[in-house]
């Protein structure tokens, strides 16, 4: 499955000139994508059944595509046998898929994804670094918390937080930043 690892991948998905983190599932050979009903991402999709998988590493841009809509200088253009498409600038490599519509549940939609185009930008070495990957765990973590303000998951985010404070580096605290505004700002609003 050439970039893509077995299990799930963590990848920002770019929609038109949206862009939310999702995981592509790989197993048994296929890939498919699970959408929950309400997003940007599902809704593009439904409509235009292409997107892109973008490879990125800055824990900054997961949360703020988690929660935030991204400027447009953070979009860069490519074309596709005609079609525009956006991928991320911070993208090291990214793969458009086309997205094929399996099955509709209550809650999401399901899709089997056809690579269509790849490219490598720019690989880097990226050392396992428990603080990144705490934002990942996180910002998933969040995304639920600020729906229904679980205080089990409060309690998941606080020890994520505790990890990236001991094993992260300046952008994963500068995330925790981001993060914990985000929170606030929303559940505040409710
Ligand atoms: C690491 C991570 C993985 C995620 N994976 C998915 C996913 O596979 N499917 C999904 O529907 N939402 C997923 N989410 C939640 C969406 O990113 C989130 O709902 C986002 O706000 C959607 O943004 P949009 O409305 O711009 O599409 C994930 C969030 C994170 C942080």
């Amino acid at each position: 499955m050439g970039l893509l690892t077995e299990g799930i991948n963590e990848i920002i998905a770019t929609t038109r000139q949206n862009a939310a983190p999702i995981g592509i599932i790989n197993r048994g050979g296929s890939l498919k994508i699970v959408l929950f009903k309400g997003s940007h991402t599902v809704e593009n999709v439904l409509s235009d059944g292409i997107f892109v998988a973008n490879f990125v590493y800055d824990p900054v841009i997961f949360v703020m595509t988690a929660f935030e809509d991204l400027d447009k200088q953070y979009f860069v253009e490519e074309i596709f046998e005609d079609i525009t498409i956006f991928r991320l600038e911070a993208a090291e490599a990214w793969i458009l898929f086309k997205a094929e519509l399996l099955q509709e549940t209550k809650e999401s939609f399901i899709f089997e994804l056809i690579p269509l185009k790849e490219e490598v930008v720019q690989l880097n070495l990226h050392p396992v670094n428990r603080g990144f990957n705490s934002i990942i765990e996180a910002t998933v973590h969040a995304t639920r918390y600020v729906a229904h303000q679980d205080p089990n998951l409060f309690k998941l985010i606080n020890h994520n937080f505790s990890i990236i404070k001991k094993c992260g580096g300046k952008r994963e605290l500068e995330a925790i930043k981001l993060l914990i505004n985000c929170i606030n700002r929303i559940v505040r609003k409710k």
